[in-house]
C-alpha cells in the first residue's frame, strides 16, 4: 500500500515494502479539558488506537521492519529490554502473528502495574522471556541466547534492538511527521513533544521534519539515561534511515540537519521510576479526558508537554506513543496508586 512517503519520494512500495498493521492517519485532536483545566493550549496525536490488538509506536516502526524480518527468510526474532517492555509486547503481538516465534532477553526494572500487565500480555502471546537480571549483563546474555536460537532453529534468529529502533523502524516516524504536518495548522507555532528510549521515534520525526522542511518545533523527552538516549545516538539512527532511503534511490541530497531539542528534566531517579510530576499528570489525564497513560514514558512525556506549554506559551501537541489495548488485559489498576517518585 502507498504511504505519504512513498508519494513524497516518488518511491514505488516494491523499492520500500510496508506492511499495513496500524489505521492511520492516527487521530489528532484538542485536548478540550485538559487544555482548559491547566489554562493551556494542548493537543493530542494519538498513536495509541492504530491496532486493536496492540496499538502505540511500536506499530509505525514495525510495518518497515517485518517486511525486513520476513525477507531475511528468520523463523525467530530475538529482541531485549526491560521486563515492563512495550516492545516485546508489540513484537510478540505482530511478529507473533506472522508465524515468528519471538524470544525477549529481559532486565529488571522497577515493578508498577503496567509492568505487571505487560508480563501478563507477554505470556498470553506466547513469548519467551529470559530473565538476564542488571542491564549490564544484557550484553553477554544476548549473544548467549541468540546462539540457543540459532542451535534451535538452524538458522539465525533476526536480531531486533531495544525499541525496535532501527532504520527501517525510523522510516515508521518520517512517514508519521508527514502524516501530522498535513493534521496541524501551518499557521501555528507547535511545539510537538515526544518521549525518548531507544531514540527512533524522534529521530524519524526529525528526519521527517529536516527532509521535507516541516515548520513545527520538536522536542523529545529522554526517560532513559544519556548513555541510551543522548543526541549523537539519534542522529545516528535518523542518518541510518537516510542511508536506507538514499540506497533506495528515494534522496540524492547529502544528510540534512536535524533540528531537535533533547530534554533530561523529566528523567528522575532514572528509566522506570515513576516521578511525581509523571503520576500527577496521567492522573489528569484520566480523570479529565479519560486519557490512560503509564508512568515510564508518556506520564513523563505528559508532564513536559504541561510544563512546556506553560514556560513557552506555545501550543504543544502531545504524541500519545502507548498503546491503547494490551493483550489479556486482566486488569486495570488505579493509576494514583503506582509506585512513589521523585
Ligand atoms: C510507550 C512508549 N513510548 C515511547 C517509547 C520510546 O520510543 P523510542 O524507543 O523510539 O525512543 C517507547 C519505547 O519502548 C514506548 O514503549
Amino acid at each position: 500500500m502507498s504511504l505519504l512517503l512513498h508519494t513524497a519520494l516518488g518511491l514505488s512500495p516494491d523499492r520500500l515494502p510496508r506492511l499495513a498493521l496500524g489505521t492511520f492517519p492516527s487521530p489528532c485532536r484538542r485536548l478540550h479539558n485538559l487544555s482548559s483545566v491547566l489554562g493551556v493550549e494542548l493537543w493530542l496525536k494519538d498513536d495509541g488506537t492504530c491496532n486493536s490488538l496492540y496499538g502505540g509506536n511500536k506499530v509505525r516502526k514495525l510495518e518497515f521492519v517485518l517486511p525486513e524480518v520476513l525477507r531475511s527468510g528468520a523463523s525467530a526474532v530475538l529482541t531485549l529490554g526491560a521486563i515492563g517492555s512495550n516492545q516485546a509486547v508489540a513484537v510478540g503481538a505482530h511478529a507473533g502473528a506472522l508465524g515468528l516465534q519471538v524470544t525477549v532477553v529481559q532486565c529488571l526494572q522497577p515493578q508498577t502495574p503496567h509492568v505487571t500487565r505487560n508480563l501478563e500480555a507477554l505470556k498470553v502471546l506466547g513469548v519467551r522471556r529470559v530473565l538476564a537480571g542488571h542491564q549490564h549483563d544484557l550484553p553477554f546474555s544476548v549473544p548467549v541466547e541468540w546462539l540457543r536460537r540459532f542451535l534451535d532453529h538452524g538458522r539465525p534468529p533476526y536480531f531486533l534492538p531495544p525499541g525496535a529502533s532501527t532504520a527501517e523502524g525510523v522510516l515508521g516516524y518520517v512517514e508519521a511527521a508527514l502524516e501530522l504536518d498535513g493534521q496541524l495548522d501551518p499557521h501555528t507555532p507547535w511545539l510537538v513533544v515526544v518521549p525518548v528510549g531507544s531514540g527512533g521515534t524522534l529521530a524519524g520525526l526529525a528526519l521527517g521534519k529536516a527532509l521535507f522542511s516541516l515548520g513545527w518545533s520538536l522536542s523529545g523527552i529522554a526517560v532513559t539515561p544519556v548513555w541510551a538516549s543522548r543526541r549523537g545516538r539519534i542522529e545516528r539512527l535518523a542518518t541510518a534511515a537516510h542511508a536506507l532511503l538514499r540506497a533506495k534511490g528515494a534522496v540524492s541530497r547529502a544528510m540534512p540537519a536535524l533540528d531537535f531539542e533533547l530534554r533530561y528534566d523529566q528523567l528522575g531517579h532514572g528509566y522506570g521510576y515513576p516521578t511525581s510530576a509523571a503520576l500527577e499528570a496521567m492522573a489528569l489525564a484520566e480523570q479529565v479526558e479519560g486519557l490512560v497513560l503509564e508512568p515510564t514514558y508518556t506520564g513523563k512525556a505528559l508532564a513536559a508537554c504541561i510544563r512546556l506549554a506553560r514556560s513557552t506559551h506555545r501550543p504543544v501537541v502531545f504524541w500519545n506513543t502507548l498503546s491503547s489495548t494490551v493483550p489479556g488485559n486482566y486488569f486495570f489498576p488505579d493509576v494514583s496508586t503506582a509506585c512513589q517518585g521523585s
